[in-house]
């Protein structure tokens, strides 16, 4: 596929077929990670892939949780506040969180190191250096997921979740998880959320803003 296609084609899909993805292609993927910049050089990251129903339960079970209580309150507050695509964006990711981490049966926590300052005390921007690189990582990961003809979804750990994901699967104190991210081949009838019309001309400026 060529690379602007694989840009087009990669999309936030959050319903997955039963269709197992191979643990081959799992390893090609992820293996894009590593080729993402990194601000120490050193590419800093570990995978842990769960399989698994019940595996995959155990470790989302905060998300369950507290998805619930953001469902009970965030969407009627959303509607007032938010933007219309990115409404309807909501209300179609919200009841499908912790579905869609469970669907492909292929859930992935990428782990990086954070060094010097806890993530979340960050003394000024370079404190945030892993967490960017991180992020380079997570999108390579999606990218090469497209170009595999596989779709992928994540969702930001929020409130107690990093910290008993970490206990549960034993991760070094001083990694952190970007996301829940998952796999997956999209199911026949997946949904796929209208995307935001940009005007690139509107958005770069020459010389000031
Ligand atoms: C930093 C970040 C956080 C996001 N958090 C979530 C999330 O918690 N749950 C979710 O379903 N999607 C999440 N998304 C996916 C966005 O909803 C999605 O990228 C956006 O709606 C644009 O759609 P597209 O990816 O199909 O272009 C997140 C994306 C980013 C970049």
């Amino acid at each position: 596929m060529d690379f602007y296609e694989v840009l087009e084609k990669r999309r936030t899909i959050r319903d997955f077929s039963s269709r197992k993805v191979s643990e081959e292609i799992v390893e090609k993927v992820l293996s894009a990670a590593f080729k993402a910049p990194t601000n120490d050089h050193l590419r800093q990251f570990e995978f842990i892939v769960i399989r698994g129903r019940e595996n995959i339960a155990r470790l989302i079970s905060p998300v369950t949780e507290n998805t619930r209580r953001i469902q009970q309150t965030g969407l009627e507050a959303a509607a007032n506040t938010m933007d219309r695509d990115e409404y309807a964006m909501f209300v179609d990711a919200l009841p499908k969180q912790q579905r869609m981490l469970m669907q492909s049966d292929c859930l992935i926590l990428p782990f990086f190191r954070q060094k010097d300052h806890p993530l979340c005390q960050p003394a000024d921007q370079s404190s945030l250096n892993y967490f960017a690189s991180a992020w380079a990582a997570v999108e390579n990961i999606l990218l090469a997921a497209t170009a595999e003809g596989l779709s992928c979804a994540f969702r930001i750990p929020i409130g107690n979740e990093p910290a008993y994901v970490k206990q549960l699967v034993g991760a070094p104190d001083e990694y952190e998880f970007t996301c829940f991210l998952t796999i997956g081949y999209a199911a026949a009838d997946a949904h796929i959320c209208k995307q935001k019309n940009i005007r690139v001309k509107d958005r770069i400026h020459r010389n000031v803003w």
